[in-house]
């Protein structure tokens, strides 16, 4: 997204020399992220956030206390020892990569359990392709061992600075419609979790969930509130190799086209460029494993990045919003997936350069990726994108599921709005457009229901919260339309709170999770207002006041929850009439 913009900064003859640079830069120093917990000097208070630095409220969380277990025993004895005291309780992990507000335990005295040190690979089973994690490794480690003696996850998430227990806790996938499904959760067989009890079981019990044990239908995307998971076994499968093409498409025919490619390549997935009218097909099939070739995916945004550079970009897109420049965003946008096009978006055939299509390598170096995590402390000159601790992108990110069933008619719905606007959506394309990735039905409880598509928006967020973005109306409306019309589900790790407005009526299943919520945690001690709203359990997902709509905290019903003095009044959608959206009047 980054890096390219520089172009609106420099001149012509710069361009070259100034993304040389950024692309060299994954060589050198970078920052590690902000760890996502602060206390006192004393350890009196602390606060939490996530990798963000900011929930969709602003707020930040408090907790009386953090604790580091490393073996399951102490985990045993913390909860415990919380469940005596009646103190509230939420698992937080090495980075926090979640965007709603799951990490905060309630109010201000609650515990925090990290799971940063409780991060050991505890067994691998080569015969039976198992291998059972502590819950803070991460998929990068997870990778890393597995692959040694042969083994790889079919489908994971893009990212690999996930923890296998936080991955869980939302339900991160990858893209397929192909086997049991893009799920991590869909291949776990094992999950141990510890939980709070009564005195006669010494306040704490560790669960071993199973196959056999339906509960475990309940664990395996369970949004932190049924316990501390331990330990996951997951299924591996042998090592296989893939070949990668990018194929980019004119959009007309997306729509009738999307079902079709999901289920032709095993891994496929799709980019769009709706204001480019231009869809990327990812065409990745599985190929014999002596096919030649040793690629790698670096995914280039994942990758450590200039500090200088998103400063940079960050200030030129303020710029472009400050004064309402769609042509320059529309540029900027073309720019920057022009080169990300060119580039292949970071796959190289050896690990060094890309040569040309297709890309042909192992499972272990293709799946998932995140070099921006690796490196030195206390050098600012490159870092994760959105590093908090520095000036670089700061955005929301709304995600859902369409059911295939209906996935055409939301593409062409939205479709009809970049019609009647045709840089409205310009903005998303500066990060990448649209990632569109394929997921299956689970039996996980509050999984995914049907086989769907993912869509995947991120956009813009001004560092103030009344400022409304450039289209605001369109994007508050694709938002309404996936969720509403076409019944979407969102991603329980991402969005903003407006989305999981009556969300779990979606789920068929909640009662059985509920049910199992109650026995694990009868006082609710790892539930908090924010997860008890999620689930429908208490009112007040959204939140109502002077410009509540541009955050997403709310849909607006009344002109003050958008922005009147900036010109943004709340007015009907254009598409679907029944969308209620920031409008520039
Ligand atoms: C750059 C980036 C790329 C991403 N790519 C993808 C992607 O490709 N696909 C996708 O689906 N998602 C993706 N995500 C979203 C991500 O999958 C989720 O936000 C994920 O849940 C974050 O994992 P985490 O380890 O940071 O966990 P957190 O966000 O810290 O935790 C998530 C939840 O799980 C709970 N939890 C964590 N560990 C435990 C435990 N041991 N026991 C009980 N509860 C626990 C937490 O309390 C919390 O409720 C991406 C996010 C980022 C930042
Ligand atoms: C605060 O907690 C951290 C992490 O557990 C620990 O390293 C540090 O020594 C503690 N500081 C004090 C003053 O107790
Ligand atoms: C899009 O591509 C198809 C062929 O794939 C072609 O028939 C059609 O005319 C193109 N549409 C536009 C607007 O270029
Ligand atoms: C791969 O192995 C198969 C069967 O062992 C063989 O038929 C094929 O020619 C081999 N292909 C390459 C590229 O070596």
């Amino acid at each position: 997204m980054l890096f390219l913009c520089l172009k609106e900064m420099s001149k012509k003859a710069l361009i070259t020399s100034i993304c040389v640079l950024v692309f060299s830069s994954v060589v050198v120093v970078s920052t590690p992220p902000e760890d996502p917990i602060k206390c006192s000097s004393q350890n009196t208070t602390c606060t939490i956030t996530n990798s963000y630095g900011m929930f969709p409220d602003r707020t930040t969380c408090q907790a009386s206390q953090v604790l580091y277990p490393t073996t399951e025993q102490e985990l045993v004895s913390i909860v415990s020892s919380a469940t005596r005291k009646n103190s509230k309780i939420k698992v937080a992990t090495h980075y926090s990569h979640s965007i709603p507000k799951l990490v905060c335990p309630e109010g201000q005295k609650g515990l925090l359990i990290s799971t940063k040190y409780l991060n050991k690979i505890v067994k691998i089973d080569v015969e039976e392709k198992l291998i059972t994690v502590e819950s803070g490794v991460t998929l990068k480690e997870l990778i890393k061992e597995a692959s040694k003696v042969g083994l790889v996850l079919p489908y994971t998430p893009y990212w690999f600075g996930l923890t296998i227990g936080g991955l869980l806790g939302t339900g991160a996938h990858g893209s397929t419609l192909w086997g049991k499904g893009s799920a991590v959760h869909d291949y776990v067989v094992e999950i141990k979790i510890v939980r709070p009890s009564n005195f006669v079981d010494g306040y704490a019990k560790v669960e071993i969930l199973d196959e056999q044990n339906e509960d475990l239908n309940a664990a395996k995307v369970s949004l932190g509130v049924l316990g501390v998971i331990s330990q996951i076994t997951l299924k591996l499968e042998p090592m296989f190799k893939r070949s990668i093409s990018y194929l980019a498409k004119n959009d007309s025919d997306l729509g009738e086209k999307v079902v079709i490619f999901g289920h032709e390549h095993e891994f496929g997935d799709i980019t769009w460029y709706p204001s480019q009218r231009k869809a990327i097909y990812r065409v990745d099939d599985r190929v014999p494993i002596n096919s030649s070739g040793n690629g790698l995916y670096d995914f280039i945004p994942f990758r450590p990045t200039p500090s200088i550079a998103l400063s940079i970009i960050r200030t030129t897109e303020d710029l472009h919003e400050s004064t309402s420049d769609a042509d320059g965003k529309c540029r900027v946008a073309k720019l920057t997936t022009d080169t990300l096009i060119t580039s292949a978006y970071g796959l190289t055939n050896n690990g060094i350069i890309f040569t040309g299509y297709p890309v042909i390598g192992f499972q272990n170096r293709l799946q998932s990726s995140g070099s921006c995590l690796d490196s030195l402390k206390d050098a600012k000159i490159t870092a994760c994108a959105w590093d908090s601790s520095i000036k670089g992108e700061f955005f929301h990110q709304t995600t859902f599921r369409i059911s295939l069933s209906k996935v055409k008619n939301f593409i062409e719905d939205v479709q009809k709005l970049v019609e009647l606007e045709p840089k409205g959506l310009c903005g998303i394309e500066q990060y990448n457009g649209i990632l569109m990735r394929y997921v299956t039905s689970s039996s996980a409880y509050l999984g995914n229901q049907e086989d769907a598509l993912d869509f995947d928006f991120t956009y813009y967020r001004s560092k103030d919260p009344m400022s409304p973005r450039l289209y605001e109306d369109i994007l508050e409306e694709i938002e309404q339309i996936g969720i509403f019309k076409y019944g979407g589900l969102p991603h329980w790790g991402k969005n903003r709170n407006l989305a999981f407005e009556g969300v779990i009526k979606k789920y068929k299943n909640v009662d059985k999770f509920l049910k199992v919520k109650d026995r694990y945690d009868s006082q609710g001690l790892f539930s908090s207002t924010w997860t008890d709203q999620m689930l429908g359990l208490k009112e007040g997902v959204t939140i109502l006041k002077n410009g509540c709509a541009l955050e997403g905290l709310c849909i607006c019903s009344q002109d003050s929850h958008c922005n009147p003095s900036k010109g943004y009044f709340c007015r009907q959608g254009k598409v679907y009439k029944e969308a209620r959206v920031c409008t520039h009047v």
